[in-house]
């Protein structure tokens, strides 16, 4: 791709999923008004982040990415960010103490706001009126004026992102994600699961160890590593007037990167290799993300590979499976052997979401968390079979006690959905849904590495 590029020269590609703003001059004004805002993240954490993938890409650490399918002004609240931030990290220490496998957390948070849709408008009682796209572009209320997109939503989701960023930063560095809190990150309403009483067995053992390590001199104070955490921000980079307008130069290097997040992902519905999202993706320097879908062919991978990442750098690549186990297993196997042939520097991500959703016969949109758990056993089960690591998770979770998704061990019912359904989108995983994930996936590492460690052992 020789064109040159420019944080505009998306708007000469054919674009997908873009909202109409009957306000022009309002548009302007907001982008305006972005652009003139400090930027959310630095270039250096975007890097800092792309090394830790690059460790992802080599099989020695694992990719865990998961928070709102889509955040909203409604729901914004400390209260939500910290619950989704602690079963994070719960998860996060499952697979770190479980698997003794590093972890890259990534949250989608701070900025997912903008949601794709399968049909440009919805019909309600025989009233037909345009989609709701996210709270970043129009409302959800079933109403003409509250779908008519506004682009000062742009700059509330920016100051709501700021304020979230800020808190996330707070509870990842001024010590909420010390170890020795590991018990206390538990919810409530978690403790009596299932999973709660697995985790407490495992934070017992966990805090056994950190005694014996004080004991030889390693402490929160000694030890940072303990006491705080490396998180990071990550969203669809679906709205390109809101991301050009965060598209900075870094002084450092020189080059643009996108600073609305550390890293941003292109969706199932706009990743044509020759269209505006890939176009404006390319340019900047952040990780980036690809969802691929049951219809990817190698070919559609390696357009998009030579596209993105031409100069094969490992950590700059996240393919983000979400097919549907059986999809899955018939279609994966080809595609990660092309990539090895290819010598193309991956992480090979696992969403078990987006194939999964379904509509339950009350009307409620819920996902079966036994196809969900199917979806990541077949993930793990083929990157074992062809001897490549994987690499992570995509999860639309939250913290808070919600009945969206179906099953688990508190055997969520279809009849229960109405309980506390939550979501402005798609049905999230609750925090005890979410830790029973995190054990099946600490099992999956431990089994991938003892297959490694006899392959090694045997050659
Ligand atoms: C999403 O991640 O919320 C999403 C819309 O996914 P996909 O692009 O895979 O459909
Ligand atoms: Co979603």
């Amino acid at each position: 791709m020789a064109e040159k590029w420019t944080p505009d020269s998306w708007r000469n590609k054919p674009i997908q999923q873009v909202p109409e703003y009957p306000d022009a001059a309002g548009l302007a004004a907001a982008e305006e008004q972005l652009r003139s805002y400090p930027p959310l993240v630095f270039a250096g954490e975007a890097r800092r982040l792309k090394k830790s993938l690059a460790d992802v890409a080599e099989g020695r650490a694992f990719l865990l990415q998961g928070g709102d399918c889509a955040e909203s002004f409604a729901e914004f609240h400390p209260n939500n960010i910290r619950d989704t931030f602690r079963v994070l990290l719960q998860m996060a220490v499952v697979l770190t103490f479980g698997a003794a496998c590093p972890v890259v957390k990534v949250g989608r948070m701070a900025g997912q706001f903008a949601k794709p849709r399968s049909a440009p408008t919805e019909t309600v009682n025989g009233v037909e009126l345009p989609s709701y796209r996210g709270d970043i572009i129009n409302g959800d209320e079933f109403t003409p004026e509250a779908r008519i997109p506004d682009p000062q939503r742009m700059v509330r989701a920016y100051n709501q992102s700021a304020a979230t960023l800020n808190l996330l930063r707070a509870f990842a560095q001024g010590g909420y994600a010390d170890l020795h809190k590991v018990h206390q990150w538990t919810l409530g309403f978690v403790a009596d699961s299932a999973s709660g009483e697995r985790y407490r067995e495992m934070a017992d053992r966990l805090s056994e160890t950190l005694n014996f390590m004080a004991a030889c001199g390693l402490t929160s104070e000694t030890t940072p590593q303990i006491r705080e955490t490396d998180f990071f921000t990550s969203h669809e980079a679906l709205l390109l007037p809101y991301e050009q307008a965060l598209t900075r130069i870094d002084s450092t290097t020189g080059d643009w990167y996108d600073c609305s997040a550390h890293m941003l992902w292109i969706g199932e519905r706009t990743r044509q290799p020759d269209g505006a999202h890939v176009e404006f993706l390319r340019g900047v320097g952040n990780p980036l993300g690809f969802k691929a879908g049951p219809s990817s062919t190698p070919d559609d991978l390696m357009r998009l590979l030579d596209a993105l990442n031409p100069e094969n750098e490992a950590g700059r690549i996240t393919i983000i499976t979400r097919m549907g186990a059986e999809n899955l297993e018939k279609k994966l196997p080809a595609l990660v052997r092309f990539i090895q042939r290819e010598g193309r520097k991956v992480v090979w991500a696992c969403d078990p979401m987006h194939a999964n959703t379904i509509k339950a016969s009350s009307g409620y949109k819920t996902r079966i968390f036994d196809h969900i758990l199917n979806e990541v056993r077949a993930f793990f089960a083929v990157h074992r079979a062809e001897g490549t690591h994987a690499g992570g998770v995509h999860f639309e979770m939250t913290g808070r006690d919600v009945t969206e998704c179906v099953g688990g061990s508190a055997a969520i019912t279809e009849a229960r959905l109405g309980d506390r359904y939550h979501t402005a989108c798609d049905p999230r995983l609750n925090a005890a849904q979410a830790l029973e994930l995190a054990f099946l996936i600490a099992e999956g590492l431990k089994e991938e590495r003892s297959v490694t460690h006899q392959r090694a052992v045997a050659s």
